[in-house]
């Protein structure tokens, strides 16, 4: 959900879903507050984990109204539980369409009779709700269970589509992990200009949740989605990292999984 719907769109183009393409953003960490509190915010837009800021009258408060005075700023939902068996009726409780991302995930199911992607099209259609393509999860979950990554990103109703998410995953061997610890892969980056062909130009963000790095940093990482535009692929390889493997990570649809069973 967009704080302020009626911001001017980054390219003068109109709505999708009533939400505009707000440029290039990035997710608003704490490791940043005091950067942010300094300097003018140099991104077009920012995320917030919704969760974080419920009942938060503290220092991280502060900052968000002062980055919420100077750029538009998402609320992403976490705790949701939106894919759950019992009827989806949050859309009708907040008169406002939804916009649901797609997971990255590590097992199937095995009596699954659809694709994932047939079945967040059919999702959009039945529901109006707009679609969050998060490109890094797309490449994960192709990586983890051996299907085209393309075809995916092509197969979905790009007219619902308004954000796009961009994270970098750890090569743990027989599997990629969702970590959001380290720069946006060329192959992911690849989904990316594709995904921005289809749509047309939706609003991107750079997720980065685990070694952060300064602002300026990640600020670097942000724009190469231009170079990647321009047709230049600007990443590497995904890094390797055994380490990570052994960690429990967090998935940004809401489930958890302890990784590292190799
Ligand atoms: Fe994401």
């Amino acid at each position: 959900m967009i704080r302020d719907p009626t911001h001017a769109a980054h390219d003068g183009r109109p709505p999708r879903r009533g939400l505009p393409n707000l440029g290039l953003g990035v997710g608003l960490r704490n490791q940043h507050f005091p950067h942010l509190m300094r300097h003018d915010p140099e991104v077009d837009w920012f995320e917030i984990i919704s969760e974080n800021f419920i009942d938060n009258f503290g220092y991280a408060r502060r900052v968000l109204e002062r980055v919420a005075a100077l750029r538009p700023v998402v609320m992403h939902g976490v705790s949701l539980s939106i894919g759950s068996t019992d009827p989806r009726r949050v859309q009708d409780f907040l008169e406002r369409p939804l916009v649901l991302e797609n997971p990255s995930s590590y097992l199937e199911f095995k009596d699954s009779t659809v694709e994932e992607w047939e079945f967040l099209s059919e999702l959009a259609r039945e529901t109006g709700c707009g679609l969050l393509l998060d490109v890094n999860n797309v490449y994960v979950s192709a990586y983890n269970h051996g299907f085209d990554a393309e075809r995916y990103v092509r197969g979905l109703p790009h007219e619902a589509v308004v954000q796009i998410h961009l994270a970098g995953p750890t090569d743990c061997g027989r599997y990629l992990v969702d970590t959001h610890d380290q720069p946006v892969p060329a192959p992911v980056w690849e989904l990316y200009r594709l995904a921005q062909e289809l749509t047309g130009g939706v609003s991107t963000l750079l997720e980065w949740d685990a070694n952060i790095p300064d602002f300026p940093e990640l600020v670097a990482e942000l724009r190469k989605a231009e170079t990647a535009l321009g047709g230049e692929n600007p990443g590497a390889p995904v890094r390797k990292s055994r380490a990570a493997a052994a960690a429990t990570v967090s998935n940004p649809v809401g489930f958890q999984l302890a990784a590292g069973d190799e």
